[in-house]
């Protein structure tokens, strides 16, 4: 047993809105979900405002905002007309996500290092609005200096690719994948950096990658509303913190794959 800083656990409601839309109704409100999210226990609630607006709308995000009384860690992609509702909306974090081919690295992070002159200027334009500034990338060294280079405050490693080896039964890849995600944990810690992770993380996972002493928060969304089907909402977040707290008390890092 040890005793780090707890892991902060930020619901990704994005699905909720997925859902809601494919009626083109206004139930399940994401918005609703969010504030059950809340009373459950999440730390923060994130939600990504995809150019093509395929589920979160620009009024959900501002609902989001005004109504629950969580960090919202607004996940965009850079482009000017994120960053202008990024500036009205003021959300604690801005995390900065690929959404187009071009903008990804193989890994499918943010390609950090490719982008800067584009990056740049937006996020200096965000952190001067006093919003935190986040950059999703794989566990990549390269991607992680390029990071602490253009002054983000965070950035989220891409958990993506461990979690889809495991779930194909690819045990060495699976554990290179771990040992990248480690390695980039403990370099961006290094450099100042605060650590997130996300993306395919489900309670076996989380628990595994809140055994790393650098990390901060995990955002996770597909599985938890996937399994809020069978479980409810309140359920599903009060066993994910408790997986988070499990791995965090007492990492497991051995067994990654
Ligand atoms: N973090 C980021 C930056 C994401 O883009 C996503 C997916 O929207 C997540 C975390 C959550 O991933 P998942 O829905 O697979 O849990």
């Amino acid at each position: 047993m040890r005793s780090a800083a707890p892991v902060r656990l930020g619901v990704n409601i994005d699905h909720v809105a997925t859902v809601r839309n494919a009626r083109g109704g206004v139930h399940p409100d994401p918005v609703r979900a969010a504030l059950l999210a809340m009373a459950a226990g999440a730390d923060g609630i994130t939600a990504h405002l995809r150019e093509d607006r395929r589920h979160i709308r620009d009024a959900d995000m501002a609902r989001i905002k005004a109504e629950v009384a969580l960090p919202l860690n607004f996940e965009m992609a850079a482009t000017d007309e994120m960053v202008a509702i990024a500036l009205k909306t003021q959300p604690h974090a801005c995390c900065l996500v690929p959404e187009r081919r071009e903008e990804r690295t193989t890994e499918g992070g943010l390609d950090a290092a490719g982008q800067a002159a584009e990056l740049g200027p937006k996020i200096a334009i965000l952190r001067d609005a006093g919003i935190r500034v986040s950059l999703f990338i794989a566990p990549d060294l390269r991607q992680i200096e390029a990071a602490q280079a253009l002054s983000a405050d965070i950035v989220e490693l891409h958990t993506g690719a461990w979690c889809d080896h495991r779930a194909a039964g690819e045990a060495a890849e699976a554990e290179a994948e771990f040992l990248r995600l480690q390695a980039g944990a403990t370099l961006a810690a290094t450099l100042g950096l605060e650590v997130h992770a996300g993306h395919g993380l489900d309670y076996a996972t989380a628990e595994m990658i809140a055994g790393f002493e650098e990390i901060a928060e995990l955002n996770i969304g597909h599985f938890m509303i996937g399994e809020a089907i069978f479980s409810g909402l309140d359920a599903v977040v009060q066993r994910m913190r408790a997986c988070i707290a499990k791995g965090r008390a007492d990492p497991r890092l051995e067994h990654v794959a």
